[in-house]
């Protein structure tokens, strides 16, 4: 089906991208994704988009995709934002989140991209230290 061939062709994009749908379920995975996060694909496919984050978004994510849904005021899509992502194994880490949409029939997909911003951050702290 035509979602197999989407998968796959996520599979082989450099940087990582999850995408979701309008009910915060991941639909699919980049391969960088899973490297950055420390998941399987299958351990992601399926479950709520929420799994990536600390524990105070983690709560309030379906409240902000809905709010976005009923209202239609962006507030990361399209602008973009730097937040706290969470890896597998607990930690904690900064990304630049950047995110799409896709209108399919009467369903949204949401695409997003994420950058780790953890060398950057210990760069700009080490460059404070040298002032
Ligand atoms: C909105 C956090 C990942 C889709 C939001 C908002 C926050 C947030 C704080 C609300 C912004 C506001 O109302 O001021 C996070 C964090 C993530 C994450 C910490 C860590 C991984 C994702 C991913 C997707 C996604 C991977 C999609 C694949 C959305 C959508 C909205 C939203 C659709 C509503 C639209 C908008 O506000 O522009 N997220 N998010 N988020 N997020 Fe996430």
């Amino acid at each position: 089906a035509l979602h197999h061939h989407f998968r796959s062709i996520l599979q082989s994009v450099p940087d990582a991208m999850v995408v979701i749908n309008d009910a915060g379920i991941v639909t699919a995975v980049s391969k960088a994704a899973e490297t950055l996060f420390g998941y399987e694909a299958d351990q992601l496919l399926g479950r709520n988009v929420s799994i990536l984050m600390s524990p105070t978004d983690k709560s309030q994510h379906d409240g902000y995709i809905s709010r976005y849904l009923r209202t239609g005021e962006r507030q990361i899509i399209g602008i973009g934002r730097t937040v706290t992502a969470r890896r597998a194994d607990g930690t904690l880490f900064p990304i630049d989140l950047k995110i799409g949409e896709a209108k399919i029939g009467d369903h949204y997909l949401f695409t997003a991209f994420m950058r780790d911003l953890t060398e950057q951050r210990r760069n700009e702290t080490r460059m404070k230290a040298l002032q």
